[in-house]
């Protein structure tokens, strides 16, 4: 029992800090903000061209809920907003609806009170063949680089526009995907690159939420592509989830996980009600903004903009369409914020679902002991994968300078790492000696882009890492799955 009582005390610990911290005054629920663009209204009604989109949710598992959710959601936005199923390409796992976990079997909501957004939504690519390969190929329309999936490519000509919405965890540099290498972000410019050479869109607009998100495009996605990008983070920090069991507001009480992802959330509330031919991009930026910054730094992040900034005078229009049913409601009348909510670092929302999995478990049931198996497991790689880094990073550049070589932040406007490929190889070397770094260890990666950064060698590395992890884990073959 030991064993098992610190790391709860510990998180319970944690869980009241954040909340005490984070309570807020919610007097003034409505905040109104002033607009300068009512009467650019009515502009591009004769688009030419076609809208596509590409819809990626990076997890799986029921703790992750919430990327699918949101995937699910942006999904029925589009067709609400006219845009074809066959223009629109889904990438998630699929493993939610029909999860032992989920308490309405079939259905998926994004919010408390929201409806169904699962239904229709088309299994283009799911399980196994959710993976960086099968989006670039996907992206670039290239059907004999696909592995496995309905085959949807975005087969697009010079006039049309793309939209591509992701979220999942992310870490610097890096995105994830369910069960495939991950998403670099030398590699995701390199296509999006590779997209504007071949002439095939007159402009892309990519909405990005992850941790660490704006490190994907920070230094990398230079203007001139006629793409716009915004990240639900800056490239140092976290985002969040949001209607989080026992959190404001919090999903129904059958619901033992978070609904929903604070920047996503935010974008996609304000489509669901707007007119979209008279809201641009930008004062969907600065609303999205707002509302993600949830009224501190504190449970909230810095929404960033990459790319041709120019783009975003844009109506939402143009990518998304618009929903019939609100062709009435111009922003200028409509342009409401919700109040802050309490939100959930992404890197620990497995761990609230696993509490709230082993609170509502009977006493004494298997339930319960595999919950609190779940949460001890989760704990204490955690510890591991933190002290393992720590340590390499002792042994490359001595005891003093080790923590400040991997935790110092490039200026703005450099990318991450010079060499990707050195980055990595070092990630590989680090999982060969020490075990999978998993959805959470991928907060170090900055560590390992600093270690390449410093010049350190790969062979450097290996002894480096086969030292600090025998040493830590007693087992070089440790892993944990997560
Ligand atoms: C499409 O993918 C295949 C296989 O990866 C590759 O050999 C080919 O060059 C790609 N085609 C284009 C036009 O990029
Ligand atoms: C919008 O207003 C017009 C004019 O009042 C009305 O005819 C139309 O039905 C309204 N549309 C919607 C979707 O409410």
């Amino acid at each position: 029992m030991d064993s098992f009582s610190l790391p709860i005390l510990f998180f319970l610990f944690t869980i009241i800090l954040a909340f005490v911290s984070g309570s807020r005054d919610l007097a003034g629920d409505v905040l109104r903000l002033p607009s300068t663009q009512a009467s650019r209204f009515l502009h591009d009604d004769n688009i030419q061209g076609t809208r596509w989109a590409i819809l990626f949710a990076g997890s799986n598992g029921y703790w992750n809920y919430r990327h699918q959710a949101d995937v699910c959601h942006a999904y029925q936005i589009l067709r609400k907003g006219g845009v074809k199923e066959e223009n629109i390409i889904v990438f998630m796992f699929d493993d939610i609806a029909f999860n032992e976990e989920n308490p309405r079997p079939g259905v998926i909501i994004n919010k408390p009170d929201g409806g169904d957004v699962y239904e229709g939504v088309p299994k283009d690519y799911t399980g196994s063949d959710v993976t960086a390969q099968n989006f670039y190929a996907a992206l670039l329309g290239n059907k004999s680089a696909l592995t496995g999936g309905s085959g949807k490519v975005v087969n697009s000509g010079p006039n049309d526009h793309i939209f591509i919405y992701y979220t999942d965890h992310g870490g610097p540099g890096i995105l994830g995907t369910p069960v495939g290498p991950y998403i670099y972000a030398d590699e995701l410019n390199e296509v999006l690159k590779k997209k504007h050479a071949s002439g095939t869109y007159e402009s892309l607009v990519f909405y990005l939420e992850a941790c660490e998100s704006g490190s994907i495009f920070e230094g990398l996605l230079p203007e001139g592509l006629n793409i716009y990008a915004t990240t639900a983070s800056n490239a140092e920090e976290s985002s969040w989830g949001t209607y989080c069991p026992g959190e404001y507001p919090s999903p129904p009480p059958e619901y033992s996980t978070c609904l929903g992802d604070l920047y996503s959330i935010a974008w996609m509330e304000d489509s669901d009600i707007h007119n979209l031919r008279t809201e641009t991009l930008h004062q969907q930026y600065k609303l999205v903004k707002e509302r993600t910054i949830n009224g501190n730094a504190y449970d909230g992040s810095h929404v960033m903009q990459y790319g041709d900034v120019g783009l975003s005078k844009d109506f939402l229009y143009l990518y998304l369409g618009t929903n019939p049913a609100n062709d009435n409601i111009t922003f200028v009348d409509e342009n409401s914020l919700k109040p802050p909510s309490k939100s959930v670092n992404q890197r620990d929302a497995d761990l609230v679902h696993f509490w709230e999995k082993f609170r509502r478990a009977p006493e004494g049931s298997l339930r319960k002991i595999e919950a609190q198996k779940q949460i001890q497991e989760a704990m204490s790689h955690r510890t591991n994968v933190d002290n393992m880094v720590q340590l390499i990073g002792k042994l490359l550049f001595g005891i003093e300078k080790g923590p400040e070589v991997l935790n110092s932040v490039r200026p703005a406007g450099k990318p991450l790492v010079d060499d990707w490929l050195c980055l990595k190889t070092m990630v590989r070397t680090f999982e060969t000696h020490c075990g999978s770094l998993s959805q959470y260890g991928m907060k170090h990666m900055r560590s390992f882009a600093n270690i390449c950064n410093a010049g350190i060698h790969n062979k450097q590395m290996a002894v480096a890492s086969s030292q600090a992890c025998i040493s830590i884990s007693g087992s070089p073959s440790f892993s944990f799955s997560a």
